[in-house]
Protein backbone atom coordinates (compact mmCIF):
# COMPACT_ATOMS: atom_id res chain seq x y z
CA UNK A 1 0.00 0.00 0.00
CA UNK A 2 1.34 3.01 -1.10
CA UNK A 3 0.93 6.13 1.38
CA UNK A 4 -1.20 8.95 0.81
CA UNK A 5 -1.09 12.35 1.50
CA UNK A 6 -4.58 13.95 2.27
CA UNK A 7 -5.51 17.81 2.95
CA UNK A 8 -8.53 18.05 5.07
CA UNK A 9 -10.59 20.80 4.47
CA UNK A 10 -13.54 21.69 7.24
CA UNK A 11 -15.22 24.74 9.00
CA UNK A 12 -15.29 22.22 12.26
CA UNK A 13 -13.03 19.67 14.24
CA UNK A 14 -12.99 18.08 17.55
CA UNK A 15 -11.17 19.30 20.24
CA UNK A 16 -11.21 22.93 18.35
CA UNK A 17 -14.78 24.32 17.07
CA UNK A 18 -17.79 21.92 16.89
CA UNK A 19 -21.56 23.09 16.27
CA UNK A 20 -22.52 18.78 15.50
CA UNK A 21 -21.47 15.69 14.14
CA UNK A 22 -19.19 16.94 11.29
CA UNK A 23 -16.68 17.80 13.77
CA UNK A 24 -16.69 14.53 15.43
CA UNK A 25 -15.70 13.18 11.91
CA UNK A 26 -12.89 15.13 10.97
CA UNK A 27 -11.78 15.05 14.64
CA UNK A 28 -11.47 11.55 14.64
CA UNK A 29 -10.85 10.33 10.45
CA UNK A 30 -7.42 11.70 10.37
CA UNK A 31 -6.36 9.80 13.25
CA UNK A 32 -7.34 6.65 12.14
CA UNK A 33 -5.96 7.41 8.49
CA UNK A 34 -2.78 7.77 10.42
CA UNK A 35 -3.09 5.02 11.86
CA UNK A 36 -3.22 3.42 8.47
CA UNK A 37 0.02 4.46 7.71
CA UNK A 38 -1.17 8.05 5.41
CA UNK A 39 -0.21 11.40 5.94
CA UNK A 40 -2.90 13.97 6.82
CA UNK A 41 -2.85 17.68 7.90
CA UNK A 42 -6.24 19.56 8.62
CA UNK A 43 -7.47 22.93 7.88
CA UNK A 44 -9.68 25.09 9.45
CA UNK A 45 -10.73 28.45 10.65
CA UNK A 46 -9.39 30.34 13.15
CA UNK A 47 -12.29 31.43 15.12
CA UNK A 48 -11.05 33.48 17.67
CA UNK A 49 -14.11 32.51 20.24
CA UNK A 50 -13.38 28.95 19.64
CA UNK A 51 -12.22 27.14 22.99
CA UNK A 52 -8.44 27.27 24.56
CA UNK A 53 -6.82 24.53 22.50
CA UNK A 54 -7.47 26.74 19.41
CA UNK A 55 -5.71 29.48 21.37
CA UNK A 56 -2.48 26.88 22.09
CA UNK A 57 -1.71 27.37 18.13
CA UNK A 58 1.55 29.37 17.38
CA UNK A 59 2.28 31.50 14.37
CA UNK A 60 2.84 29.83 11.01
CA UNK A 61 2.84 32.28 8.79
CA UNK A 62 2.36 35.92 9.35
CA UNK A 63 0.62 37.10 6.21
CA UNK A 64 -0.68 35.12 3.25
CA UNK A 65 -2.30 36.59 0.10
CA UNK A 66 -5.08 34.94 -1.11
CA UNK A 67 -6.71 35.92 -4.53
CA UNK A 68 -10.50 36.42 -4.41
CA UNK A 69 -12.13 37.09 -7.98
CA UNK A 70 -12.06 40.24 -7.81
CA UNK A 71 -9.72 41.26 -5.19
CA UNK A 72 -6.66 40.17 -3.11
CA UNK A 73 -7.69 39.04 0.88
CA UNK A 74 -4.70 39.17 3.54
CA UNK A 75 -4.74 36.60 6.49
CA UNK A 76 -2.06 35.15 9.12
CA UNK A 77 -2.13 31.24 9.55
CA UNK A 78 -1.07 29.34 12.29
CA UNK A 79 -0.81 25.99 13.42
CA UNK A 80 -0.55 23.22 16.49
CA UNK A 81 0.43 19.54 15.96
CA UNK A 82 -1.99 17.15 17.94
CA UNK A 83 -1.59 13.41 18.36
CA UNK A 84 1.52 13.71 15.56
CA UNK A 85 -1.06 15.75 13.25
CA UNK A 86 -0.62 18.77 12.08
CA UNK A 87 -4.11 21.24 12.13
CA UNK A 88 -3.71 24.51 10.40
CA UNK A 89 -5.96 27.95 11.46
CA UNK A 90 -6.55 30.29 8.87
CA UNK A 91 -6.72 33.72 10.83
CA UNK A 92 -8.94 36.68 9.22
CA UNK A 93 -10.36 38.89 11.92
CA UNK A 94 -12.82 40.05 9.89
CA UNK A 95 -14.14 36.64 8.90
CA UNK A 96 -13.91 34.45 11.83
CA UNK A 97 -13.99 37.12 15.26
CA UNK A 98 -17.43 35.93 15.60
CA UNK A 99 -20.21 35.07 18.11
CA UNK A 100 -20.32 31.62 16.95
CA UNK A 101 -19.51 29.35 13.98
CA UNK A 102 -22.32 30.38 11.95
CA UNK A 103 -24.91 32.50 13.08
CA UNK A 104 -25.26 35.28 16.12
CA UNK A 105 -26.52 34.52 19.34
CA UNK A 106 -30.32 34.78 17.30
CA UNK A 107 -29.49 32.05 15.27
CA UNK A 108 -29.32 34.49 11.81
CA UNK A 109 -27.01 33.12 9.96
CA UNK A 110 -24.01 36.20 9.04
CA UNK A 111 -24.94 37.39 5.79
CA UNK A 112 -21.62 37.31 4.76
CA UNK A 113 -21.37 33.40 5.03
CA UNK A 114 -20.15 32.80 1.46
CA UNK A 115 -17.68 34.83 1.44
CA UNK A 116 -16.83 33.56 4.75
CA UNK A 117 -16.66 30.13 3.48
CA UNK A 118 -15.61 30.85 -0.23
CA UNK A 119 -12.05 32.58 0.98
CA UNK A 120 -11.29 29.92 3.61
CA UNK A 121 -11.81 27.38 1.11
CA UNK A 122 -9.06 29.52 -0.91
CA UNK A 123 -7.03 30.19 1.52
CA UNK A 124 -6.49 26.00 2.84
CA UNK A 125 -5.32 25.79 -1.16
CA UNK A 126 -3.54 28.38 -0.53
CA UNK A 127 -1.63 27.29 1.96
CA UNK A 128 -0.66 24.20 0.24
CA UNK A 129 0.97 26.04 -2.24
CA UNK A 130 2.90 28.43 -0.13
CA UNK A 131 3.90 25.46 2.28
CA UNK A 132 4.72 23.11 -1.07
CA UNK A 133 2.30 20.28 0.74
CA UNK A 134 1.62 18.30 -2.33
CA UNK A 135 -1.54 16.46 -1.86
CA UNK A 136 -3.21 13.41 -3.53
CA UNK A 137 -6.16 14.20 -2.22
CA UNK A 138 -8.37 17.30 -1.03
CA UNK A 139 -10.80 16.09 0.69
CA UNK A 140 -13.51 18.78 1.70
CA UNK A 141 -16.32 18.82 3.99
CA UNK A 142 -20.31 20.01 3.34
CA UNK A 143 -20.87 23.04 1.74
CA UNK A 144 -18.83 25.48 3.57
CA UNK A 145 -15.54 24.01 1.94
CA UNK A 146 -17.40 22.33 -1.12
CA UNK A 147 -16.14 24.77 -3.41
CA UNK A 148 -12.45 23.07 -2.80
CA UNK A 149 -12.77 20.17 -5.96
CA UNK A 150 -14.11 23.68 -7.70
CA UNK A 151 -10.96 25.59 -7.07
CA UNK A 152 -8.61 22.79 -7.67
CA UNK A 153 -10.25 22.03 -11.29
CA UNK A 154 -11.52 25.88 -12.00
CA UNK A 155 -7.97 27.42 -10.92
CA UNK A 156 -5.19 24.89 -10.10
CA UNK A 157 -5.14 22.86 -13.31
CA UNK A 158 -1.78 23.57 -14.05
CA UNK A 159 -0.25 24.26 -10.57
CA UNK A 160 2.92 22.31 -9.85
CA UNK A 161 1.72 22.03 -6.64
CA UNK A 162 -2.06 20.95 -6.53
CA UNK A 163 -2.59 19.66 -10.27
CA UNK A 164 -2.08 15.79 -9.34
CA UNK A 165 -4.57 16.47 -6.43
CA UNK A 166 -7.36 14.27 -6.69
CA UNK A 167 -11.09 15.74 -4.63
CA UNK A 168 -13.04 13.98 -2.70
CA UNK A 169 -16.32 15.59 -1.09
CA UNK A 170 -18.36 14.34 1.53
CA UNK A 171 -22.29 15.21 2.41
CA UNK A 172 -22.64 15.44 6.05
CA UNK A 173 -26.40 16.63 5.36
CA UNK A 174 -27.81 17.57 1.93
CA UNK A 175 -30.15 19.44 3.98
CA UNK A 176 -27.78 22.60 4.10
CA UNK A 177 -26.55 23.49 0.63
CA UNK A 178 -24.93 27.53 0.95
CA UNK A 179 -27.67 28.91 -1.27
CA UNK A 180 -26.58 32.38 -1.80
CA UNK A 181 -27.35 35.18 -3.72
CA UNK A 182 -25.39 35.80 -7.03
CA UNK A 183 -24.21 39.21 -6.26
CA UNK A 184 -21.23 37.21 -4.29
CA UNK A 185 -20.22 35.37 -7.53
CA UNK A 186 -17.80 37.49 -8.95
CA UNK A 187 -15.80 37.81 -5.69
CA UNK A 188 -16.15 33.71 -5.33
CA UNK A 189 -13.89 33.82 -8.59
CA UNK A 190 -15.64 30.66 -10.23
CA UNK A 191 -16.19 32.37 -13.80
CA UNK A 192 -19.11 33.06 -15.10
CA UNK A 193 -19.38 30.44 -17.50
CA UNK A 194 -19.99 27.81 -14.70
CA UNK A 195 -22.75 29.55 -13.60
CA UNK A 196 -25.27 27.26 -15.34
CA UNK A 197 -27.85 24.54 -13.70
CA UNK A 198 -25.70 21.94 -14.13
CA UNK A 199 -22.52 23.75 -11.79
CA UNK A 200 -23.33 26.46 -9.19
CA UNK A 201 -27.06 28.32 -10.63
CA UNK A 202 -29.53 27.03 -8.66
CA UNK A 203 -33.16 29.58 -9.43
CA UNK A 204 -30.73 32.37 -10.25
CA UNK A 205 -28.76 31.91 -7.18
CA UNK A 206 -25.14 30.33 -5.84
CA UNK A 207 -25.49 26.84 -4.79
CA UNK A 208 -22.32 25.46 -3.20
CA UNK A 209 -22.77 21.79 -2.51
CA UNK A 210 -24.39 21.85 -6.40
CA UNK A 211 -20.67 23.09 -7.32
CA UNK A 212 -19.20 21.10 -5.47
CA UNK A 213 -20.77 17.78 -6.24
CA UNK A 214 -20.32 18.68 -10.16
CA UNK A 215 -16.55 18.85 -9.51
CA UNK A 216 -15.47 16.46 -7.30
CA UNK A 217 -13.66 13.35 -8.21
CA UNK A 218 -15.90 11.58 -5.94
CA UNK A 219 -18.81 12.30 -3.63
CA UNK A 220 -19.86 10.52 -0.52
CA UNK A 221 -22.50 10.28 2.20
CA UNK A 222 -21.99 9.23 5.69
CA UNK A 223 -24.10 6.20 5.38
CA UNK A 224 -25.07 3.85 2.94
CA UNK A 225 -29.17 4.37 3.50
CA UNK A 226 -28.78 7.90 3.31
CA UNK A 227 -26.53 7.54 -0.15
CA UNK A 228 -29.97 5.36 -1.51
CA UNK A 229 -31.99 7.54 0.24
CA UNK A 230 -30.26 10.68 -1.61
CA UNK A 231 -30.97 9.11 -5.27
CA UNK A 232 -34.77 9.65 -4.43
CA UNK A 233 -36.33 13.37 -5.01
CA UNK A 234 -37.87 13.54 -1.96
CA UNK A 235 -34.91 13.09 0.28
CA UNK A 236 -32.11 14.96 -1.56
CA UNK A 237 -33.63 18.75 -1.20
CA UNK A 238 -33.50 19.32 -4.87
CA UNK A 239 -29.91 17.44 -5.82
CA UNK A 240 -30.86 14.16 -6.49
CA UNK A 241 -30.41 14.64 -10.71
CA UNK A 242 -26.62 15.47 -9.91
CA UNK A 243 -26.15 12.80 -7.30
CA UNK A 244 -27.87 10.42 -9.86
CA UNK A 245 -24.99 11.99 -12.38
CA UNK A 246 -22.34 10.75 -10.30
CA UNK A 247 -23.25 7.04 -10.55
CA UNK A 248 -20.66 5.16 -9.07
CA UNK A 249 -18.70 8.20 -8.19
CA UNK A 250 -21.40 8.37 -5.21
CA UNK A 251 -20.90 6.25 -2.06
CA UNK A 252 -22.24 5.90 0.77
CA UNK A 253 -19.64 5.40 4.11
CA UNK A 254 -20.74 4.94 7.36
CA UNK A 255 -19.31 7.50 9.85
CA UNK A 256 -16.76 5.68 12.71
CA UNK A 257 -16.89 7.05 16.24
CA UNK A 258 -14.44 7.89 19.03
CA UNK A 259 -14.11 5.22 21.33
CA UNK A 260 -11.55 7.15 23.23
CA UNK A 261 -13.83 10.02 23.63
CA UNK A 262 -17.00 8.02 24.17
CA UNK A 263 -16.94 4.81 25.97
CA UNK A 264 -18.16 4.07 29.50
CA UNK A 265 -14.93 2.35 30.67
CA UNK A 266 -12.78 5.58 30.24
CA UNK A 267 -15.00 8.66 30.00
CA UNK A 268 -13.69 11.02 32.81
CA UNK A 269 -16.68 13.42 32.04
CA UNK A 270 -19.01 10.87 33.97
CA UNK A 271 -20.15 10.28 37.59
CA UNK A 272 -18.92 6.79 37.41
CA UNK A 273 -17.25 4.49 34.63
CA UNK A 274 -18.56 1.09 33.59
CA UNK A 275 -18.31 -2.17 31.57
CA UNK A 276 -20.61 -4.57 30.38
CA UNK A 277 -19.55 -7.14 32.99
CA UNK A 278 -20.08 -4.38 35.38
CA UNK A 279 -22.99 -2.05 35.00
CA UNK A 280 -23.01 -0.60 38.64
CA UNK A 281 -21.27 2.32 37.54
CA UNK A 282 -24.01 3.19 34.93
CA UNK A 283 -26.70 2.63 38.09
CA UNK A 284 -24.68 5.81 39.97
CA UNK A 285 -24.55 7.74 36.65
CA UNK A 286 -28.57 7.25 35.93
CA UNK A 287 -28.73 8.90 39.84
CA UNK A 288 -26.57 11.42 39.09
CA UNK A 289 -28.60 12.38 36.23
CA UNK A 290 -31.65 12.45 37.83
CA UNK A 291 -30.15 14.86 40.29
CA UNK A 292 -28.79 17.08 38.24
CA UNK A 293 -31.65 17.14 36.48
CA UNK A 294 -34.24 17.93 39.07
CA UNK A 295 -36.06 14.23 38.23
CA UNK A 296 -37.00 11.82 40.97
CA UNK A 297 -34.33 9.68 42.36
CA UNK A 298 -35.48 6.39 41.20
CA UNK A 299 -33.89 3.28 39.86
CA UNK A 300 -36.90 1.63 39.06
CA UNK A 301 -38.40 4.41 36.39
CA UNK A 302 -37.13 3.97 32.46
CA UNK A 303 -35.41 7.24 32.03
CA UNK A 304 -35.40 8.39 27.86
CA UNK A 305 -32.37 10.67 27.14
CA UNK A 306 -32.72 13.38 24.75
CA UNK A 307 -29.53 15.20 23.03
CA UNK A 308 -29.90 16.83 19.57
CA UNK A 309 -29.99 20.13 17.78
CA UNK A 310 -33.72 21.49 17.86
CA UNK A 311 -34.42 21.35 14.29
CA UNK A 312 -36.78 19.96 12.34
CA UNK A 313 -34.33 17.17 10.66
CA UNK A 314 -34.57 15.37 14.17
CA UNK A 315 -38.05 14.98 14.63
CA UNK A 316 -38.29 17.07 17.75
CA UNK A 317 -41.47 19.01 16.76
CA UNK A 318 -43.12 15.40 16.08
CA UNK A 319 -41.83 14.68 19.90
CA UNK A 320 -43.65 17.70 20.91
CA UNK A 321 -47.08 16.36 19.95
CA UNK A 322 -46.23 13.24 21.50
CA UNK A 323 -44.51 13.59 24.66
CA UNK A 324 -47.13 15.21 27.11
CA UNK A 325 -49.06 12.20 26.23
CA UNK A 326 -46.64 9.94 27.00
CA UNK A 327 -45.69 11.45 30.16
CA UNK A 328 -49.60 10.85 31.46
CA UNK A 329 -49.79 8.00 30.12
CA UNK A 330 -46.68 5.75 30.98
CA UNK A 331 -44.46 5.76 34.23
CA UNK A 332 -41.38 6.98 32.89
CA UNK A 333 -38.96 10.28 32.81
CA UNK A 334 -37.38 12.14 29.94
CA UNK A 335 -34.41 14.60 29.70
CA UNK A 336 -33.82 16.69 27.20
CA UNK A 337 -30.57 18.82 26.07
CA UNK A 338 -30.45 20.90 23.31
CA UNK A 339 -30.10 24.04 21.44
CA UNK A 340 -31.81 25.33 17.95
CA UNK A 341 -35.40 26.65 16.81
CA UNK A 342 -36.78 29.25 19.38
CA UNK A 343 -39.76 27.69 19.21
CA UNK A 344 -38.74 24.15 20.53
CA UNK A 345 -36.38 25.32 22.73
CA UNK A 346 -39.36 27.49 24.31
CA UNK A 347 -41.51 24.48 24.65
CA UNK A 348 -38.85 21.77 25.84
CA UNK A 349 -37.86 24.95 28.13
CA UNK A 350 -40.83 25.05 29.76
CA UNK A 351 -41.09 21.43 29.93
CA UNK A 352 -40.44 20.72 33.26
CA UNK A 353 -42.49 23.37 35.10
CA UNK A 354 -45.17 21.85 33.94
CA UNK A 355 -44.02 17.79 34.28
CA UNK A 356 -41.51 18.33 37.47
CA UNK A 357 -39.35 15.69 38.89
CA UNK A 358 -40.14 13.85 35.24
CA UNK A 359 -38.84 15.80 32.65
CA UNK A 360 -35.92 17.89 32.76
CA UNK A 361 -34.42 19.74 30.21
CA UNK A 362 -31.54 21.89 29.77
CA UNK A 363 -31.38 24.80 26.65
CA UNK A 364 -27.67 25.72 25.59
CA UNK A 365 -24.81 23.31 24.48
CA UNK A 366 -23.36 21.05 27.41
CA UNK A 367 -20.78 18.82 26.34
CA UNK A 368 -20.30 17.45 29.83
CA UNK A 369 -24.05 17.15 30.12
CA UNK A 370 -24.27 15.41 26.70
CA UNK A 371 -21.81 12.51 28.05
CA UNK A 372 -23.85 12.16 31.56
CA UNK A 373 -27.23 12.17 29.51
CA UNK A 374 -25.59 8.89 26.75
CA UNK A 375 -24.48 7.42 30.24
CA UNK A 376 -26.95 7.71 32.98
CA UNK A 377 -30.73 7.31 30.56
CA UNK A 378 -32.16 4.02 30.05
CA UNK A 379 -32.99 4.95 26.33
CA UNK A 380 -31.84 7.29 23.71
CA UNK A 381 -34.21 8.81 21.36
CA UNK A 382 -33.85 9.98 17.72
CA UNK A 383 -37.05 10.03 16.13
CA UNK A 384 -35.17 12.02 12.85
CA UNK A 385 -37.66 12.70 9.71
CA UNK A 386 -34.07 11.83 7.95
CA UNK A 387 -30.49 11.28 9.39
CA UNK A 388 -27.65 11.18 7.34
CA UNK A 389 -25.57 9.06 9.94
CA UNK A 390 -26.08 10.09 13.40
CA UNK A 391 -23.27 9.67 16.04
CA UNK A 392 -25.53 10.11 19.31
CA UNK A 393 -27.27 6.92 19.09
CA UNK A 394 -24.12 4.85 17.42
CA UNK A 395 -22.45 6.61 21.45
CA UNK A 396 -26.03 5.37 23.26
CA UNK A 397 -25.09 2.03 22.20
CA UNK A 398 -21.84 1.77 23.61
CA UNK A 399 -22.72 3.35 26.98
CA UNK A 400 -25.53 0.40 26.80
CA UNK A 401 -28.46 2.58 26.34
CA UNK A 402 -30.84 1.35 24.15
CA UNK A 403 -31.85 3.55 21.02
CA UNK A 404 -35.08 4.52 20.09
CA UNK A 405 -34.99 5.70 15.93
CA UNK A 406 -36.58 6.20 13.22
CA UNK A 407 -35.96 3.38 10.57
CA UNK A 408 -34.00 5.84 8.47
CA UNK A 409 -30.50 6.91 6.81
CA UNK A 410 -27.31 6.12 9.31
CA UNK A 411 -30.32 5.34 12.14
CA UNK A 412 -31.40 2.34 9.69
CA UNK A 413 -27.45 1.07 9.45
CA UNK A 414 -26.76 1.42 13.33
CA UNK A 415 -29.60 -0.26 15.11
CA UNK A 416 -31.13 -3.43 15.18
CA UNK A 417 -34.61 -4.08 15.71
CA UNK A 418 -35.65 -6.00 19.19
CA UNK A 419 -37.04 -9.08 18.44
CA UNK A 420 -39.79 -9.67 21.24
CA UNK A 421 -39.51 -13.26 20.55
CA UNK A 422 -35.75 -14.17 21.42
CA UNK A 423 -34.80 -10.76 22.60
CA UNK A 424 -31.89 -10.30 20.00
CA UNK A 425 -31.85 -6.79 18.78
CA UNK A 426 -30.32 -3.59 20.24
CA UNK A 427 -32.80 -1.11 20.22
CA UNK A 428 -36.49 0.03 19.16
CA UNK A 429 -37.15 1.06 15.58
CA UNK A 430 -40.62 2.79 13.87
CA UNK A 431 -40.86 3.95 10.80
CA UNK A 432 -43.97 6.36 10.50
CA UNK A 433 -43.27 9.99 10.85
CA UNK A 434 -46.16 10.43 13.06
CA UNK A 435 -46.65 11.37 16.67
CA UNK A 436 -49.03 8.29 17.26
CA UNK A 437 -46.09 5.80 15.72
CA UNK A 438 -43.69 7.45 18.63
CA UNK A 439 -46.29 7.13 21.35
CA UNK A 440 -46.22 3.23 20.65
CA UNK A 441 -42.96 2.50 20.12
CA UNK A 442 -42.40 4.31 23.68
CA UNK A 443 -45.16 2.34 24.76
CA UNK A 444 -43.48 -0.66 23.52
CA UNK A 445 -40.17 0.04 24.86
CA UNK A 446 -41.70 1.28 28.54
CA UNK A 447 -43.67 -2.23 28.59
CA UNK A 448 -40.36 -4.04 27.62
CA UNK A 449 -38.65 -2.30 30.47
CA UNK A 450 -41.07 -2.94 32.93
CA UNK A 451 -41.98 -7.18 32.28
CA UNK A 452 -39.22 -8.26 29.83
CA UNK A 453 -36.42 -7.48 32.29
CA UNK A 454 -34.09 -10.23 31.14
CA UNK A 455 -34.43 -9.40 27.48
CA UNK A 456 -33.10 -5.71 28.53
CA UNK A 457 -30.03 -7.25 29.97
CA UNK A 458 -29.57 -8.86 26.73
CA UNK A 459 -30.28 -6.12 24.82
CA UNK A 460 -27.54 -3.23 27.12
CA UNK A 461 -24.99 -6.64 26.17
CA UNK A 462 -25.70 -6.83 22.76
CA UNK A 463 -25.87 -3.31 22.32
CA UNK A 464 -22.28 -2.67 24.12
CA UNK A 465 -20.64 -5.17 22.29
CA UNK A 466 -21.56 -3.21 19.07
CA UNK A 467 -18.41 -1.83 17.06
CA UNK A 468 -18.54 0.95 15.47
CA UNK A 469 -14.88 2.37 15.34
CA UNK A 470 -13.12 4.55 12.48
CA UNK A 471 -10.74 1.69 11.71
CA UNK A 472 -13.31 -0.12 9.15
CA UNK A 473 -14.51 3.08 7.72
CA UNK A 474 -10.98 4.61 7.47
CA UNK A 475 -10.29 1.94 4.75
CA UNK A 476 -13.32 2.52 2.86
CA UNK A 477 -12.25 6.50 2.92
CA UNK A 478 -8.57 5.19 1.53
CA UNK A 479 -10.14 3.08 -1.22
CA UNK A 480 -12.54 6.24 -2.28
CA UNK A 481 -9.51 8.35 -2.43
CA UNK A 482 -7.90 5.96 -4.41
CA UNK A 483 -10.75 5.79 -6.35
CA UNK A 484 -10.79 10.18 -7.01
CA UNK A 485 -7.35 8.90 -8.38
CA UNK A 486 -8.03 7.21 -11.16
CA UNK A 487 -11.40 9.09 -11.86
CA UNK A 488 -9.03 12.28 -12.02
CA UNK A 489 -6.47 10.23 -14.25
CA UNK A 490 -9.36 8.65 -16.49
CA UNK A 491 -11.07 11.68 -17.30
P1 LIG B 1 -25.85 16.35 13.96
O1 LIG B 1 -24.46 16.48 13.47
O2 LIG B 1 -26.87 16.26 12.87
O3 LIG B 1 -26.22 17.40 14.95
P2 LIG B 1 -24.94 13.85 15.17
O4 LIG B 1 -25.69 12.81 15.95
O5 LIG B 1 -24.14 13.36 14.04
O6 LIG B 1 -26.01 14.95 14.72
O7 LIG B 1 -23.90 14.60 16.11
C1 LIG B 1 -24.29 15.48 17.10
C2 LIG B 1 -23.09 15.75 17.97
O8 LIG B 1 -23.28 17.02 18.61
C3 LIG B 1 -22.90 14.74 19.07
O9 LIG B 1 -21.54 14.66 19.42
C4 LIG B 1 -23.72 15.36 20.20
O10 LIG B 1 -23.33 14.92 21.47
C5 LIG B 1 -23.43 16.82 20.01
N1 LIG B 1 -24.48 17.73 20.47
C6 LIG B 1 -25.61 18.09 19.82
N2 LIG B 1 -26.31 18.98 20.55
C7 LIG B 1 -25.61 19.18 21.69
C8 LIG B 1 -25.82 20.00 22.85
N3 LIG B 1 -26.89 20.77 22.98
N4 LIG B 1 -24.88 19.97 23.82
C9 LIG B 1 -23.78 19.17 23.69
N5 LIG B 1 -23.54 18.37 22.63
C10 LIG B 1 -24.44 18.38 21.64
C1 LIG C 1 -24.56 15.79 9.99
C2 LIG C 1 -25.73 14.84 10.07
C3 LIG C 1 -25.51 13.68 11.00
C4 LIG C 1 -24.12 13.09 10.84
C5 LIG C 1 -23.08 14.19 11.00
C6 LIG C 1 -21.65 13.68 10.86
O1 LIG C 1 -24.61 16.79 10.92
O2 LIG C 1 -26.93 15.52 10.40
O3 LIG C 1 -26.49 12.68 10.76
O4 LIG C 1 -23.90 12.08 11.80
O5 LIG C 1 -23.28 15.15 10.02
O6 LIG C 1 -21.43 13.06 9.62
Amino acid sequence: MRQLKIVMISSECVPFAKSGGLADVVGALPRALRDLGHHVIVILPRYTHANGHMRDARPFLDTMGVWMGDTEEWCAVQTTVTDDISFYFIESNKYFDRYALYHDADFNDYQDNPRRFGFFTRAALQLCRDMRFVPDIVHAHDWQTALAPAYLKIWHHDDPILRKAASVLTIHNIAYQGVYNAAHYNYLGLRWENFTPDKFEDHQQINFLKGGIYYADVVNTVSPTYAQETLHPGFAHGLAPYLNNKGDHYLGILNGVDYDLWNPAVDQLIPARYTPHDLSGKAICKQELQRRCLLHVDPDVPLIGVVSRLVHQKGLDMLAWAIERIVNDMRVQFVILGTGDKSLEWFYGNLPGRYPGRIGSYIGYNNELAHWIEAGSDFFLMPSFFEPCGLNQIYALKYGTLPIVRATGGLQDTVQQYDETTGNGTGFKFWEPAPHALYNTVGWVVSTYYDRKHHMRQLVQAAMAQDFSWNKSAKLYVEAYERAILNKILA
